[in-house]
């Protein structure tokens, strides 16, 4: 951090949040909120004057609450810059009562009390989001009386506990009797993997932290008893099943099974657990002095804001979703934004690195090429069409257009566009074209599907990064699925317009399906939102019309799901030989019929 302070090309903004982007690759424009420190920290020298004199005493977050900070103060010691600042919402201040006491003791003059935030705006190229991880609070878990027992602490305290320059100067003590402790024991998965809480997730990094706190343990105090309690040790990176072994070979004892409870001896404030250790399939009992929570991570509490920054789009475990797991690891959905680090998943220090340094690369790389290649497939507007309507502007994940209703103008960046088709799919005056997935070759494809024995073909639409993606695992795996389904590719559900699933209907097809990535996993952020309430609506429409809504079917079946795709389509054709002569007859009538009347009132419009 030294380096990126004192590197000339780089601005370092720090107790600073980001207030607003927008722009979008190669011109985003940032607008930042530099927070008041109230210390001039050009010129404060970190001598620590000010800090001495401070009256006021609050717990010192750094150090998880176990010892207190003043009201000046540096956050943590390796801060950069090293400069002092005032936690207003603590410091007396000189207002109403005089203290201003760093002020006097200060000889430089760095206080200043009426210092204000300020506004910074700026341009730039490309985005890396490094916004890092929370940890996960036990506090949620009674069984583990964590706050209610003061010898149950944390591994973020157990870290402060044992550090040279934590609370209490690298003394490893328990919390009760500030003694040092003879037996302590670990739990590991706290606030991971657990679907209980929410987090289905392994948190990569508990395993080796706790070794490593073991070996540290073992290296400071080998006469301190240490049992870990462990699902599974998950030891995979390099090096890391030497670590593994060294702890065991320093003493400590391994078991598998998680306690269920926590008990403390109330004379004593031991602490006692009940555990099934699967290896020797029998139930024990232990007894520590302190036991400490390996407890996970959890994606930042301020997550949604940024989400809503950049337009990006997050996985069900809460973490921001890269464009492509394994081909664009550190792409964000939106061009010239990229991950490092927790923001995208759980990752050790080796694996942020590993993904800042690409990062930075692919930032580097698309800075230094000085134009951005757009896909061919994008939208394009007919401003002759457009009502100005703004319905694209509500429905595109990634705010390509703005539209003013007022004014009656549109704009439409196409660099933004990521070619969904959702704002093609939701237009209603035909004024959206999506390139190489336009309405003509949609239709075209239905038509010629259906040109022929129609009544024994089923029509799905398929998205490219999922359900069309589990066809193909599903061929893969040499599955077998029923050779009546037609697939049409669409890059996304969204795309598929209700005019495309009703032309089907029209043209005789008995079932009709259209299918995405699961609810959350739509390549296209949120896209496959309106997918659903496209389909929610014609069923409605099919209802009034007395065609059985059963037959247009919404399937969310990812990559992976190729048996469940089989299995789906198998389960379809059960569906369309249930659908009878009279039905699709009945169908191609109403539908003749409805698109006659929409003809005839849109030469009406025409005419008026
Ligand atoms: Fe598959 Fe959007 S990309 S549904």
């Amino acid at each position: 951090m030294m380096d990126v302070g004192r590197h000339p090309n780089i601005k370092l903004l720090t107790y600073s949040t980001v207030e607003k982007i927008t722009g979008y690759v190669g011109n985003f424009q940032v607008q930042v909120k530099k927070k008041a420190k109230y210390v001039n920290e050009t010129e404060c020298t970190a001598c620590g004057d000010c800090t001495e004199v401070c009256p006021v005493f609050v717990p010192d977050e750094f150090q998880q609450g176990l010892s207190s900070r003043r009201a000046i103060y540096i956050p943590f010691p390796q801060a950069v810059p090293s400069s002092f600042l005032i936690d207003m919402e603590n410091c007396l201040g000189t207002n109403p009562i005089a203290c201003g006491k760093c002020a006097d003791k200060c000889d430089k003059k760095c206080i200043d009390y009426d210092a204000r935030d300020e506004i910074l705006e700026f341009k730039v190229g490309t985005v890396i989001v490094a916004t890092g991880m929370d940890v996960f609070d036990p506090t949620v878990l009674d069984e583990y009386g964590y706050t209610k027992y003061e010898n149950v602490i944390t591994s973020m305290e157990y870290e402060r506990l044992l550090s040279a320059g934590g609370p209490s100067d690298g003394h490893f003590i328990r919390p009760t009797d500030r003694k040092r402790p003879k037996t302590v024991g670990f739990i590991q998965c706290v606030g991971s993997r657990c679907e209980k809480l929410g987090k289905p997730y392994c948190s990569n990094i508990c395993c080796m932290n706790t070794i490593k706190d073991t070996l540290l343990l073992k290296d400071h105090y080998p006469d301190i008893e240490a049992k870990v309690f462990y699902i599974d040790i998950r030891a995979f990176g390099k090096g890391f099943e030497d670590l593994y072994k060294r702890s065991k070979e320093a003493g400590v004892q391994y078991i598998r099974g998680i306690p269920g409870e926590i008990i403390e001896d109330p004379s004593t404030h031991n602490l006692k657990v009940m555990v099934e250790d699967t290896t020797a399939n029998k139930m024990e009992e232990y007894e520590f002095d302190m036991m400490v929570l390996s407890v996970g991570v959890t994606p930042r509490f301020d997550m949604p804001e940024v989400q809503q920054l950049l337009t990006l789009s997050k996985t069900p475990d809460g973490f921001f979703m890269e464009a492509h797991p394994k081909l664009k690891p550190v792409d964000a959905p939106t061009t010239g934004v990229y991950f490092a680090g927790c923001a995208e998943a759980p990752k050790d220090v080796k694996d942020s690195v590993t993904q800042a340094s690409a990062a930075a690369a692919r930032a580097e790389t698309l800075l230094s090429a000085g134009k951005v290649k757009l896909e061919a497939i994008t939208s394009s507007v007919n401003t002759d069409l457009c009502r100005f309507c703004g319905m694209c502007s509500k429905v595109c994940p990634y705010n390509a257009f703005t539209v003013d209703p007022k004014k009656k103008t549109i704009r439409y960046v196409e660099a933004l566009c990521k070619g969904c088709g959702t704002c093609g799919a939701e237009c209603r005056f035909g004024a959206i074209t999506m390139n190489h997935f336009t309405d003509e070759q949609i239709i075209t494809q239905i038509d010629t599907h259906l040109a022929e024995k129609a009544q024994e073909k089923v029509i799905v639409f398929a998205c490219n990064w999922c359900s069309y993606a589990g066809a193909d695992t599903c061929g893969g795996a040499r599955l077998q699925y029923p050779p009546n389904q037609r697939l049409i590719r669409t890059m996304c559900s969204g795309r598929v317009h209700e005019k495309f699933v009703l032309h089907a209907f029209k043209k005789g097809a008995p079932m009709v399906v259209v299918s995405g990535c699961h609810y959350v996993d739509c390549h296209y952020i949120d896209a496959n939102r309106w997918t659903q309430k496209r389909v929610e609506k014609l069923w409605d429409k099919l209802e009034k019309w007395d065609i059985r809504p059963e037959r247009l079917l919404l399937e969310w079946i990812s990559a992976a799901e190729g048996k469940r795709f089989a299995k789906t389509m198998q389960d379809i054709e059960e569906l369309r030989k249930k659908v009878t002569k009279e039905e699709i007859e009945h169908t191609v009538k109403v539908l003749t019929e409805e698109e006659e009347k929409e003809k005839a009132k849109k030469e009406k419009q025409k005419k008026k």
